[in-house]
């Protein structure tokens, strides 16, 4: 991971605990990070945080994100709308390193109703530290946005 990465994040309620635990191992591991909300387990939409997250991300204000909510569901749907965002709900380390690997996913998507804290950070370490492996995967992933335009 190089040192100039910054992570957007973004969570609703349900996805508060998990995200704050992860932002605790981030600040242990240097890891950088812009919290664009919530804040506290009082509810909240999630399509507003995964929004403001996403556009981060789309902007290249930062070059990654991590979405949370209750199932991942609602944040990586919010969060393929915006253009440029190919969001990965992961559910496995394996799916982890494929959305990487042959995606080049720029946000990783998480349950925290579905995930484990351990589960989730082995997730975040795969996701940050695999490369795309380009190749043939290139022209899919560029298609994705010439078909659907974004
Ligand atoms: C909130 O109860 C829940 O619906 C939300 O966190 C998420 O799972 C939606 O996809």
């Amino acid at each position: 991971m190089s040192e100039e990465m910054v992570i957007a994040l973004g969570s609703d309620h349900a996805g508060f605990p998990l995200k704050r635990r992860m932002r605790d191992y981030m600040d242990q591991q240097g890891i950088r990070y812009i919290d664009y909300g919530c804040f506290s387990e009082n509810s909240v939409d999630y399509p507003d945080f995964a929004h403001r997250a996403a556009v981060s991300v789309s902007s290249r204000l930062t070059r990654y994100g991590l979405l949370i909510c209750g199932t991942g569901i609602g944040v990586s749907i919010t969060a393929n709308k915006v253009p440029g965002i190919r969001a990965a709900l992961c559910c496995t380390p394996f799916m982890a390193e494929m959305a990487r690997k042959h995606n080049d996913a720029n946000i990783l998507a998480l349950g925290a109703r579905t995930t484990s804290y351990e589960q989730a950070i082995e997730m975040l370490e795969i996701f940050l530290n695999t490369p795309f492996a380009g190749d043939r995967h290139h022209g899919r992933v560029a298609k994705i946005h010439r078909l659907t335009g974004r």
